[in-house]
This record gives structure tokens, C-alpha cells and sequence, in this order.
């Protein structure tokens, strides 16, 4: 195992004795700029025994502990990845990457803590969780899991509950693609958006009609488009906005917090922008009756648009509702604009609680590497939902930099060049899946810091913090805070990163963002006290990586219960009818 050899595997089973990893459980980070989402400032940090025990300016600490200078440098917390799939068997392989090559991949990269996909086995959640335990033991850093949801009976609906009560896992997946093998249907869909809500667990989608692709395929098959390119071809930026529309409405039927992975393109992201913006409960308004008063007592065209703008009601309504207005009386227009005020309160103000996670390939690659000559190159690029043209990257970092997306995640889903060339013949054989696990923290500072889209803040906010948030495990994670686990990054933005499948630590012998630079590289890596990764060396101890447990109901199902019983107060009482008796 040639792999082994970059790391120091001598401690397998004997902690960190002999492997030359800092005994030390002492740690003081001195004179960086230490970054939480919610504040910066310049302090020292003083870690002990995996923990943060203070953060101050000019911390005082014994001869024992090890110091590690950080002025001019940020000091941030490790990050966390929300999607990953190590050692998962798809499409008849398994990715290459197993729970200790990935996340030492992660770590080289400034990334603490991933949460994996449980796949179930023969539909059992329980069997799914254990093999995925199994996998796990291995690890080198901090994890946790959601689980995906493929089948659902009564057995199912229980073993949801044993998953989250018991468990420690606050979310499950539902596939909307992948006919055929992990794909499910609106019917399970809705049960399965029941069942999470009433455990408190997020709902998450991978929202692609399935059945479209599947007839997408057909008909580049019959074209004789066969190679790499027929992938995106198959499965347009429709199906991705269709299947995100379908799963926010049913999610908002039922009233519960929805999770959408991988957003690739500006289609799902505008659903989701358009159910943040406005929910199901502000969609019971009379916009028509709204828009006649507008009209009426708005003839400056400006004043009109930009306000039927700032409502949120789209602006192609307005002529329609101009006939409208007309017939209307002074006195209803009256009542009505009376309640103008009331209703762009709750129009503002009634959101669905829709979380978009955009990918790191996603928001900086295009699709023209699927159209390259060589086959090896441009498989390499084949994920679902496809990398879209160019276009969509830019607008998906504008979302991620104005809120509509909240964190970014990788998908990391590693296929080596043999395993791509399964579909050498057939793109709808090539095992779906890019990397990014070690390049998103470079990758997003780059791109969104170094561009100026968005804040320091801002970054630790959508690589590390929201993701605690959205899972609950904040601030044990994602924050640099007295009590908090030690996983910190320090990251030097005078430095720079260069990426290649040479020297980067995946077990892939391919790299999506190969040949790529940037400002700003991850000088150092801490994980729970640990010095894991400093002067571009790994020292990482197999076993050493904890299972995060993670609590349901987190803060988007706070008012959740307060929603709908409002929303049964204002239905009529059942009407009484007597049988008619002519
Ligand atoms: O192509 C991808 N994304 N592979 C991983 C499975 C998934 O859909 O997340
Ligand atoms: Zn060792
Ligand atoms: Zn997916
Ligand atoms: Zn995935």
C-alpha cells in the first residue's frame, strides 16, 4: 500500500506513542487573527487535552505547552464537510476513498469533521448503519452521519426513530434520481417528510426527476451520444429545477425544514431562493385583490414595479391584474390597501425553511471539461446533478454570497480512472462522482474571500459554522470558544495552494481542479488538540477520528409546532350541513 507511506501509521492501536505527533496535549496559538462567524479579532488561543480552554490577547501559559506562532495569520475553525461518500459501494464499485484516506485528504485541507451518507443495505436502516460503523473505524477524524432513505414500511418508520433517538443521526436523504436503484417516489417522499418532522430529523434531497433522466438517457442513446458529454445532455438544468420545486412544495405541505444537496444550477437555485423569500402560509394571500389597490393608487410605473418587487410578487402579474382593478369598487380598494402593511409583514416574513448547499464543483467548474477529446479527462467530471455551463458557477457564488445558499459542501465521491472507464462505451455506466474533500477550504477562499463576494466571517459561516448549526452540534463544532473542540485551522493568506493529482492526498489518480492556484493555503490543521498537519506533512493515527453524535430538532424546526397551530386555528370549523329536503 504505496498510500500508507505518506503517513505515519506506526501508531495504529497505540494512540500517538512513537508516531512523532506532538505528546504534547497542550497547545497555545499565539497572535492570529481568530475568526468566528459571528466576530474577529486578534487573541491567542489556549488549547488543552482537545479542548479550547481560552481565548484572550497575551494568554500567559508554562514552559510545558507547545506554541504555535500565528501573527499575521487567520486562525478559524476546522471545517466541516456536509457531504461526503467514503468507501461507498455505487454503480457496482465502491469509491476509492475509504474513511481514512478521505479524511486524511481532509485534514491535508484544512477540513476537521465530515458527515457521510449511511447507504442502507437491502433497504435496512439498522444493517446500513452498521456496516457504515464498520467502515468507520478507521477513521482519523471527527464524523457523523445522515442517512439515506430508499424503501418505506413500518419497519423503516421504526428504525427512523431508533436511528435519531438512539443513534445520533438528525437527518435523512431521499433521492429523487437514480431510477432503478436508490430513487424514490412522491408518495415516499411525502411519508418519509412526515416521519422527519415528527422526529425532528432534516429532510434532505438530491432533486432530480429521476424518471426524466431516465428517458434523457434514452434519447442520447438513440442519437449516439455515448461518451461523457451524453451525462449532462441526459439530465438538463430542468430536472434539477423541477425535482427542487417538487420537494420544497411538498416539504412546505407539510411543513417541514428541507435540506437540498448538491445545487448545481441557477434553476434550483431560484426555487429556493423564491421559497426563502416567500412560504406556503404567504401564498394564501389574495395577491390579486393586493395588486388592484397597488395599481389604483400607484400610477408611476417605477413606484409600482419596485415595490411589487420588494413584496416579492412577480412582476409578470401585474397585467393581468390590471384588467382586474378596474372593476373594483373605492370601497374594497379601501379595505384592501388597509391591509397592505399587514400582508408585507407577513409576505417578508413568512419564509420556508429551505437550506441550499451548493458543492465546491459546482460553484467553480463549468461543463466544457466533459466535451474534452480524452476520455480519461473528461469522465473525471461526471457527478449528478451534472457540472452545468458556464454561467451557473457564478451565479450559484452570488447565492452563496447574498444567503440564498447557506454552506458549501464537496460530494466528495472519488472514482479512480479505471473505475471512470466502466462507461467507456456508455456515459450511463461512468460511476457518478468528483472530488474536493481536500480543495474545498482553498477552493471557497479563493473564489469567494480573495474575490471579495464575501467576508472572513462569512467564510467560516458557510465552510464550518452553519453546518454545526444545521446539524446541531454548534458551538462543539464550528467555533473557537472556550469549551469548544480543538479543531482549528491556521491559514496564512500571503501563502498560496497549488492543486494536482500528484501531490494531493486523495486515492484518486485523477483531480477535477487540477493545474489549479490560489491565495491563501492551510498552514496548519488541528484536529481535537491534535497538530495533524503543519509544514505540508500529515500525522495522522488511524482509529483516532470520534463519532459526533448529533441531537434532532435543530433551529429550523424552532416555531415549526407554533406554524401549524395557527394555521388550524384559521381553518372554518367543519361546515354542519342538514340533507336538503325537497
Ligand atoms: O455524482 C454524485 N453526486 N455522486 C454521489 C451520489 C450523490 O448523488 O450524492
Ligand atoms: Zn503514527
Ligand atoms: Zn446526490
Ligand atoms: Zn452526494
Amino acid at each position: 500500500n504505496s498510500q500508507s507511506n505518506q503517513f505515519c501509521e506506526a501508531g495504529i492501536g497505540y494512540g500517538e506513542v512513537g508516531c512523532g505527533i506532538s505528546s504534547s496535549t497542550k497547545l497555545l496559538i499565539k497572535g492570529g487573527t481568530v475568526v468566528n462567524a459571528h466576530h474577529q479579532e486578534v487573541a491567542d488561543v489556549y488549547v488543552e487535552d482537545g479542548i479550547i480552554v481560552a481565548v484572550k490577547p497575551d494568554l500567559k501559559v508554562s514552559d510545558d505547552v507547545k506554541v504555535i506562532d500565528a501573527t499575521g495569520k487567520f486562525v478559524m475553525p476546522g471545517g466541516i464537510d456536509p457531504h461526503t461518500h467514503l468507501a461507498m459501494e455505487f454503480m457496482g464499485t465502491e469509491t476509492i476513498d475509504d474513511f481514512f484516506s478521505g479524511q486524511a485528504a481532509a485534514l491535508a485541507g484544512g477540513t476537521t469533521m465530515h458527515i457521510d451518507f449511511v447507504i442502507p443495505v437491502n433497504d435496512s436502516l439498522i444493517a446500513g448503519l452498521e456496516t457504515y460503523e464498520e467502515k468507520a473505524k478507521k477513521s482519523c477524524m471527527d464524523y457523523g452521519f445522515h442517512m439515506a432513505i430508499t424503501k418505506f414500511d413500518d419497519i423503516v418508520s421504526r428504525d427512523m426513530e431508533i436511528i435519531v433517538k438512539e443513534k445520533g443521526i438528525n437527518s435523512f436523504k431521499f433521492f429523487l434520481a437514480y431510477k432503478g436503484s436508490l430513487m424514490v417516489n412522491d408518495e415516499l417522499l411525502l411519508e418519509g417528510l412526515k416521519r422527519c418532522k415528527s422526529l425532528g430529523a432534516l429532510a434532505m434531497v438530491h432533486a432530480e426527476n429521476g424518471d426524466a433522466v431516465f428517458e434523457g438517457q434514452k434519447r442520447m442513446i438513440q442519437l449516439g451520444i455515448t461518451g461523457p458529454e451524453g451525462h449532462a445532455l441526459s439530465r438538463p438544468p430542468v430536472l434539477e429545477g423541477e425535482a427542487t420545486a417538487r420537494a420544497i412544495r411538498l416539504a412546505g405541505f407539510v411543513n417541514t425544514p428541507l435540506y437540498v444537496v448538491h445545487v448545481m444550477s441557477i434553476d434550483a437555485m431560484e426555487e429556493i431562493a423564491k421559497a426563502r423569500k416567500s412560504g406556503t402560509v404567504a401564498s394564501n394571500f389574495d395577491g390579486s385583490l393586493f395588486l388592484c389597490a397597488l395599481i389604483s393608487y400607484l400610477p408611476n410605473l417605477h413606484q409600482l414595479i419596485s415595490l411589487t418587487a420588494l413584496l416579492y410578487i412577480s412582476p409578470s402579474a401585474i397585467s393581468h391584474f390590471l384588467k382586474a382593478s378596474q372593476n373594483l369598487s373605492f370601497g374594497t380598494l379601501n379595505r384592501v390597501v388597509k391591509c397592505i402593511s399587514t400582508a408585507r409583514f407577513s409576505l417578508r416574513h413568512i419564509g420556508q425553511r429551505v437550506v441550499g448547499e451548493p458543492v465546491v464543483s459546482g460553484l467553480v467548474l463549468d461543463d466544457s471539461g466533459l466535451w474534452d477529446s480524452d476520455f480519461t479527462t473528461a469522465s473525471k467530471y461526471v457527478m449528478s446533478p451534472p457540472i452545468r455551463a458556464s454561467g451557473h458557477d457564478k451565479a450559484l457564488q452570488g447565492a452563496l454570497s447574498n444567503g440564498v445558499l447557506q454552506l458549501v459542501g464537496t460530494d466528495h465521491c472519488v472514482f479512480n480512472s479505471t473505475q471512470k472507464a466502466f462507461g467507456i462505451d456508455d456515459f450511463r455506466k461512468i460511476p457518478n462522482g468528483v472530488n474536493g474533500i481536500e480543495e474545498r477550504m482553498h477552493l471557497v477562499w479563493d473564489t469567494m474571500v480573495e474575490s471579495g463576494q464575501i467576508s472572513i466571517t462569512d467564510y467560516v459561516r458557510v465552510t464550518s459554522t452553519e453546518c454545526a448549526r444545521i446539524f446541531n452540534i454548534y458551538p462543539r463544532k464550528g467555533a473557537i470558544i472556550a469549551g469548544s473542540d480543538a479543531d482549528i485551522i491556521i491559514l496564512n493568506p500571503n501563502s498560496s495552494f497549488e492543486i494536482n493529482a500528484r501531490s494531493h492526498h486523495s486515492r484518486t489518480d485523477t483531480n477535477v481542479y487540477e493545474g489549479r492556484r490560489g491565495k491563501g493555503k492551510v498552514e496548519v490543521t488541528i484536529a481535537r488538540g491534535r497538530v495533524v498537519w503543519e509544514n505540508n506533512e500529515l500525522k495522522v493515527v488511524p482509529g483516532s477520528g470520534k463519532y459526533i453524535e448529533m441531537p434532532p430538532f435543530n433551529y429550523l424546526f424552532s416555531g415549526i409546532d407554533k406554524a401549524d397551530a395557527s394555521y388550524l386555528s384559521s381553518l372554518n370549523a367543519p361546515v354542519k350541513r342538514s340533507k336538503s329536503t325537497t
